[in-house]
């Protein structure tokens, strides 16, 4: 099995990233984790890349012209895919039409409900029933692109923000790798 080069692009805790390296493993999981790029230099996340000996860059945002750095990168190490797992910055249109492989997200809900930040509070205001999470590819508007894999699951009426959280997150550890499997299965 050819393993295409991917990267993944994280803020924080970095728990899809330790799942996906997990993951490519497999042998026949089609991706091998070439780069992790952070945006956080406080990021926990960032220990995973280091454990597992990839290589990984800590981008300031500050800085102007920080995509073309990052974009850099990526060619030099020749990825085919980007996964965002938790990656807070938003992606500029410029860096979307550049690159012009693919580019998945995972996000905490069900789309096309609950776009952006503070997902969990907003769905218990808003008394759903049900949630879960999504991967779907990166377009130019957020949490808009073409969805590749949702997970579902019922709302306990005694569920607060975090029980909320590790019910998604748990499905996001499957989610994520049906994604990405789905995503190159006709390629
Ligand atoms: C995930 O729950 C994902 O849905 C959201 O950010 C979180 C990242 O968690 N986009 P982790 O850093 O992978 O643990």
């Amino acid at each position: 099995m050819v393993k295409r080069n991917t990267c993944i692009f994280i803020s924080g805790k970095g728990s899809n990233l330790k799942n996906l390296i997990n993951k490519s493993r497999e042998y026949n999981f089609p991706i091998n984790v070439k780069l992790v790029i952070c945006d956080n230099i406080e990021a926990k996340g960032i220990m995973y890349a280091k454990k597992n000996s990839i290589p990984y860059l800590i981008i300031n945002t500050k800085i102007r012209n920080f995509e073309n750095k990052i974009i850099n990168e990526l060619l030099k190490r020749k990825i085919s895919l980007i996964c965002l797992a938790g990656y807070m910055k938003i992606i500029s249109k410029k860096f979307i039409q550049s690159f012009k492989r693919k580019i998945i997200n995972i996000h905490p809900s069900l789309l096309p409900k609950f776009k952006g930040l503070n997902t969990f509070a907003r769905i218990l205001k808003e008394k759903e029933v049900k949630t879960g999470c999504t991967v779907h590819f990166v377009n130019e508007k957020l949490d808009s692109g073409r969805i590749i894999v949702q997970k579902i699951f019922y709302i306990d009426k005694n569920d607060n923000i975090s029980d909320l959280k590790n019910k998604t997150q748990k499905l996001e550890y499957n989610a994520f790798p049906e994604a990405i499997i789905k995503v190159f299965r006709n390629s």
